[in-house]
C-alpha cells in the first residue's frame, strides 16, 4: 500500500501495531509508551512497508492532544495551582526563558537564524504535559506533593506555549520568517494592531470560558444526567470538549488545546466532573495512543545517520539541561532536593506542545525540514528515556536517603503544601461523602427504592425537588389533574377516602395512582403536620419507572390496592 492510506487502514493498523508493540514492551518490562512510539515508525513514511496516511494520523493525534487537555483541565483545580503557585510559576518561566536560550544559544552556534533558535529554543523547553501524567500516574504519584508541584510546574508551562503560539505568527515576519496571512498590512502598527486584536480575543475567550462556562455547562450535563441514559451522558461530554475546543479555535482563534483544556476546567467545577471523567477516559486513551503512534510516523529514521552529534546534543539538552537548569531553580526557590529530583525528571522530556511549536515554525517559514526532525527525534528519544530518569531518581533517592532526612527549610515548605493539599483533598472527599450519604439515606427512607441499581438514586437525587406543607394545606385536591408524586421525607398526611382514616408518614408516597393510570386525582390530600417532600414531576416520574419494569410492577400493585379501598370500587378491603 502506498501514501493515501484510508482513515480506517490507518487506525486499524496503528492500534494493531501499538497493541502488538505494546505488549512486547511489557513483556521486556518497559513502559507501553515505547511500543506506541515504535508502532508509529513502522507504519510511518520512512519505513519500508505499510504506510499510514500522515495527514490523517495527524489529526487524529490532535484529536488525542484535545481529550487529553481536556483531561488536565477535568483534573486540575484552580485550587491545587494556587496551593503551588509560589513555585510552579516562578519557576516554570525562570526555566523556559533560561532553557530557550542554551538551546537557542545551540542552534545559533550551528549557523540557525535568530527565528529558528528562538522557536526550536522554545520547544525545547516546554515538556509534555500528557506523559507527565501517564508517568505520575504508573508511580501513584499524581497526588503527592512533589507530582502536585510537577504537573502545576507543566500546567504552567503549557499555558506560557499557549502564548507563544498566539505570538509567533505575528512575529514571524520580524524574525525572517513568512509574514503572517492574516494581517491585513505589513509594517511595526500592523504587529501591534494583531497583537492586541489577539489578546483581545484571547481575553474574550477566557471571560466567556469563566463567567458562562461554569453556569451553562453543568446546567446542560444535568439535564442529560436526568434522563438517565448513560450514552447520552458519555455524548455530551464528548460534545461539549470538542464543541468548545473547535467553537474557540474557529471564532477567537485560540488553539484547541487551550479550549479543551477550559472546557475540562469548566465541567471539573460541576457535580459531574468525576462521572465525566470516568465517561472520557476510554476516548482518552485511545487517542492518547494514536497520539504517540503519530509521533513515531514523524521520525526520519535516516537523521540518525545524518546528523547523529545534533542529535546527541539535543538529548542531552532536554536529559541534563533543563534538568540541570530546573533542580538549580528549584533549590534556588528553597524546596527539598526530593522535590528538585522530581522536577527534573518530570521535565527530562519533550511532546505535545513542542510538536505544534515546530510545527507552525516550519508554517511560518522559520523552522527548517531538519530542525523538525530534530525536535521530533528529541522528542521520541527523551519520551523513550524518560521512565528511566525517574528509575535514577530512585536510585539516588535510595542511596543517599534523601527521603529519610526531615528537618530544613525546604521540608518544612513541603509538609506545609502536603497539609494544604490534604485539606483540599478533604474537602474534595466531604462532598462526596455526603453525596453517598444523601444516597444512602434516600434508599434507608424509602423502602420501595431498596433494590434499584446503584445508578438510579442518583438519578433520584437529580430528579426530586423539594417541597413542603403546613398542618392544613392541600396538597392534593380530588378531581384534579395529576402533576407531581409526593415522597414524605417529614411529616404526615391524611388522604380523604369515605370512611376511611387513612394517615401516610415518612417513607411512605401519594399521588402515583392518577399519574400511572392517567386518571384525575382520587382523593384529596392534607397535611396534618409540618411536611416536607421530595416530589417527582410526571414526565421524570413516569419516565423513570417505565424504565424500570419491576418498580413500575411495584408501584402498579400498591395503586390497585389502595384504589381497592375506594367505595366505588367494589372489593373493597380495609388497611
Ligand atoms: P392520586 O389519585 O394521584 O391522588 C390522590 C392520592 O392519594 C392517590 O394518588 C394515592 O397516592 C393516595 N391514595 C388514594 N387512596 C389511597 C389509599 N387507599 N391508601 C393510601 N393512599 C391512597
Amino acid at each position: 500500500m502506498h501514501h493515501e492510506a484510508s482513515l480506517i487502514a490507518t487506525v486499524a493498523m496503528g492500534f494493531m501495531l501499538a497493541f502488538a508493540f505494546a505488549f512486547l514492551a511489557n513483556r521486556l518490562r518497559l513502559p507501553p509508551l515505547i511500543g506506541y512510539l515504535v508502532a508509529g515508525i513502522a507504519v510511518g513514511p520512512f519505513t519500508p512497508g505499510f504506510v499510514a496516511n500522515t495527514a490523517l494520523a495527524g489529526q487524529l493525534a490532535e484529536m488525542g492532544v484535545i481529550l487529553l487537555m481536556f483531561g488536565v483541565g477535568l483534573h486540575f483545580s484552580a485550587a491545587d495551582l494556587f496551593a503551588v503557585r509560589w513555585i510552579a510559576v516562578p519557576g516554570a518561566i525562570i526555566q523556559i526563558v533560561l532553557t530557550t536560550a542554551l538551546a537557542g544559544a545551540l542552534a545559533v552556534s550551528w549557523g540557525w537564524s535568530a527565528g529558528a533558535a528562538l522557536v526550536f529554543g522554545l520547544s525545547l523547553s516546554v515538556a509534555s504535559t500528557v506523559v507527565l501524567l501517564r508517568t505520575l500516574d504508573d508511580r501513584n504519584a499524581l497526588d503527592s506533593p512533589n507530582g502536585r508541584i510537577a504537573v502545576g510546574w507543566l500546567i504552567v508551562e503549557d499555558l506560557a506555549m499557549v502564548v507563544a503560539l498566539v505570538l509567533l505568527p505575528i512575529f514571524a515576519e520580524m524574525l525572517g520568517g513568512r509574514p503572517d496571512p492574516h494581517s491585513p498590512v505589513g509594517g511595526n502598527t500592523a504587529v501591534l494592531i494583531t497583537l492586541s486584536i489577539t489578546f483581545l480575543k484571547v481575553a474574550a475567550f477566557i471571560a466567556l470560558a469563566v463567567v458562562l462556562g461554569p453556569k451553562i455547562v453543568p446546567w446542560l450535563l444535568k439535564q442529560v444526567a436526568r434522563t438517565g441514559s448513560r450514552e447520552l451522558f458519555t455524548l455530551s461530554v464528548l460534545a461539549v470538549a470538542l464543541g468548545i475546543a473547535y467553537g474557540s479555535a474557529e471564532l477567537f482563534g485560540v488553539s484547541f488545546a487551550l479550549g479543551a483544556f477550559f472546557a475540562g476546567v469548566v465541567l471539573s467545577e460541576s457535580d459531574f466532573s468525576h462521572r465525566a471523567a470516568a465517561d472520557s477516559l476510554p476516548m482518552q486513551d485511545a487517542f492518547a495512543i494514536l497520539f504517540f503512534v503519530s509521533v513515531g510516523m514523524l521520525l526520519d529514521l535516516s537523521i540518525i545517520v545524518r546528523e547523529p552529534v545534533a542529535i546527541l546534543a539535543v538529548l542531552l539538552m532536554i536529559l541534563l539541561g533543563k534538568s540541570l537548569i530546573a533542580f538549580s531553580i528549584v533549590l534556588l526557590l528553597g524546596y527539598t532536593v526530593m522535590t528538585a529530583l522530581t522536577v527534573s525528571a518530570s521535565l527530562a522530556q519533550i511532546g505535545e506542545f513542542s510538536f505544534i511549536l515546530a510545527g507552525l515554525g516550519k508554517m511560518t517559514g522559520l523552522l527548517s525540514n531538519d530542525g523538525l526532525s530534530l525536535i521530533v527525534a528529541g522528542a521520541l528519544l527523551s519520551i523513550a528515556l524518560n521512565p528511566i530518569c525517574f528509575m535514577v531518581v530512585d536510585l539516588i533517592v535510595s542511596r543517599a536517603g534523601i527521603g529519610t532526612r526531615i528537618g530544613g527549610y525546604g521540608e518544612q515548605r513541603l509538609a506545609r503544601l502536603q497539609a494544604q493539599l490534604d485539606v483540599l483533598r478533604e474537602r474534595g472527599a466531604a462532598r462526596e461523602t455526603e453525596r453517598s450519604l444523601r444516597v444512602q439515606n434516600l434508599v434507608d427512607l424509602f423502602p420501595i427504592f431498596a433494590q434499584l441499581d446503584h445508578q438510579a438514586p442518583e438519578e433520584l437525587l437529580l430528579l426530586f425537588r423539594p417541597r413542603t406543607a403546613s398542618p392544613g394545606d392541600r396538597i392534593i385536591r380530588k378531581g384534579d389533574r395529576p402533576g407531581a408524586v409526593y415522597f414524605i421525607s417529614e411529616g404526615a398526611v391524611q388522604v380523604a377516602i369515605p370512611n376511611h382514616e387513612i394517615r401516610l408518614g415518612p417513607g411512605e408516597f401519594f399521588g402515583e395512582m392518577a399519574l400511572l393510570g392517567g386518571e384525575r386525582r382520587s382523593a384529596d390530600v392534607v397535611a396534618i403536620d409540618f411536611c416536607k417532600f421530595l416530589t417527582l414531576e410526571r414526565r421524570d416520574f413516569l419516565s423513570f419507572v417505565n424504565r424500570r419494569p419491576q418498580l413500575r410492577a411495584q408501584f402498579d400493585e400498591m395503586a390497585a390496592q389502595r384504589a381497592a379501598e375506594h367505595p366505588l370500587s367494589g372489593s373493597e378491603t380495609s388497611r
